[in-house]
């Protein structure tokens, strides 16, 4: 009994070890290391790309951008597999806000003269006429109080425009002027949602002319920004969670995820329908398996609109619960016919957000050479999907891509004759396999990346995505 949980201490590690000279993986001394062990077989022999392909197939016949009717039918459709499958589910929603612009015009009336601002993406609409006070770069406690009922002039740059806004707003500015700091263009800035105050761009000009004025003297204006606003939309997460027996508890959680979002112009069958129906697959496969690790699948709305869904569910996530979540497999465009191009390992790559191997890609890379695969997977840096919140909360997490991207990516031709199932297949194998090494119920409990299983040997890549 005592032996065999070191040879499981050594598999969790996923290392070739020696038997009487002889390497042979401790899968019961089978010699050729890079075979798919007995535990790998339960799970990748059931892997059905054509059950991968058909989910894209349903999830691409239309766009499924964020907030929009074509989110909420993929994320319930989503739901309802999981359902099947026999896990807990949840359809969490979080509210984001659109930009409404389409008629947007702004006003900045000085002694006379318009000046015809640019109005701010986002920018409250209402009209107010006060006095102009320069605050400089609006940098957090340099706003002067004297900014309380009158005009904001900013100089652009070094902070954010929507933290530049909320510093004056704090002190009581009932507008925004802000000025470029390089450049002819006033075409520039955006406002959050709760900036109720109207703000637009001016030119470097132009603002530079008012900071001169305003040294001989108080200058009144009237800025009036119309047909703008931010309206607020309900986006999605898919949650589904798979616990284990109770008395083969480790406590510990494994993650994997995907984005079901696409972007507004196309059908997103490889961004982020792929990932979606390898998660699927992957949750349907593993739904009778046993585990001694709780299983979450996740899909995550609004990636394209910069990692909110994903930023949402971190933020629900007490940190008891974070802390028990040892690993994130994040899949996204992992299904093209032209992506990869001649790089090993069919162009896959795991990409972490400090370019540094954690339990994800140790995992993953020594499965790649035990599954259809047939080699181990590299690595590289980079952030652009859903495992940059894990990875800020401390949680091992990598994504997985074919890189460089095919030239569909993000355009209407983003569609389901592009996908490779072969590609699909690879992928699921690599992360199911790896995914069960942890949660199988014969070997022990990872404590995080401390332990986490000594990297085999697999190689970082400079491989930036190409888009
Ligand atoms: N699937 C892409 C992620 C991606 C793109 C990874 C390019 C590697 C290379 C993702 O859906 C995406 O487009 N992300 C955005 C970033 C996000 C923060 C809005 C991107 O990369 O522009
Ligand atoms: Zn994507």
């Amino acid at each position: 009994m005592k032996k065999k949980k070191v040879v499981s201490v050594l598999l969790t590690a996923g290392l070739v070890l020696s038997v009487n000279g002889v390497y042979a993986q401790g899968n019961g001394g089978t010699p050729n290391s890079n075979a798919a062990s007995a535990f790998d077989n339960k799970i990748i022999k059931k892997i059905s790309a054509d059950n991968m392909y058909n989910t894209i197939k349903l999830l691409s016949e239309q766009p499924r951008t964020a907030g929009t009717p074509g989110e909420l039918i993929g994320a319930q459709y989503i739901k309802s597999q999981f359902e099947k499958y026999g896990y807990e589910t949840e359809l969490q929603s979080f509210p984001i806000y659109d930009v409404v612009r389409d008629n947007a015009k702004g006003v900045v009336e000085i002694g006379g003269q318009n000046l015809n601002p640019y109005v701010f993406s986002g920018s409250f609409s209402g009209e107010v006429t006060a006095d102009l006070v320069n605050v400089g770069k609006a940098l957090a406690g340099t706003v002067p109080d004297t900014v309380k009922g009158k005009i904001a002039l900013i100089e652009r740059g070094d902070i954010t425009f929507v933290e530049k806004i909320q510093n004056v707003m704090e002190k009581g500015a009932v507008g925004v002027i802000m000025y470029n700091n390089t450049g002819t263009s006033n075409a520039f800035g955006q406002a959050s949602y709760g900036q109720d105050i109207p703000a637009v761009g001016i030119t470097r000009a132009q603002g530079s002319a008012l900071v001169e004025q305003l040294k001989s003297g108080p200058l009144t204006a009237k800025l009036k920004v119309s047909g703008s606003g931010l309206v607020e939309k309900q986006s999605y997460n898919v949650i589904a969670k798979m616990k284990p027996q109770k008395n083969k508890d480790t406590g510990q959680i494994v993650m994997v995820g995907a984005h079901h979002d696409s972007v507004p112009n196309g059908p997103g069958a490889n961004d982020d329908a792929s990932g979606v129906s390898a998660v699927l697959e992957l949750a349907r496969v593993m739904s009778n398996m046993p585990i001694d690790t709780e299983l979450r699948f996740v899909t995550f709305g609004s990636e394209e609109k910069g990692l909110l869904g994903s930023y949402h569910y971190a933020s629900t996530l007490s940190d008891a619960e974070a802390d028990k979540i040892v690993a994130h497999f994040q899949m996204d465009m992992i299904g093209s016919k032209d992506a990869g191009g001649d790089n090993k390992a069919n162009g896959l790559i795991m990409y972490t957000i400090d370019g540094k191997k954690n339990t994800v890609t140790d995992l993953a890379s020594a499965a790649g050479a035990r599954t259809a695969l047939g080699e181990v997977v590299p690595y590289g840096q980079l952030g652009r999907s859903d495992h940059q919140p894990f990875h800020e909360l401390g949680i091992p997490a990598a994504l997985f891509i074919h890189s460089p991207l095919e030239p569909w990516y993000h355009t209407p031709a983003d569609t389901i004759d592009k996908i490779d199932k072969n590609k699909l297949q690879e992928t699921a194998e690599i992360v199911g396999a790896a995914v069960y090494q942890i949660a199988r119920p014969d070997t022990p409990a990872l404590i995080h990346s401390r332990v986490a299983p000594k990297p085999v040997d697999y190689d970082f890549e400079n491989r930036p995505p190409g888009a």
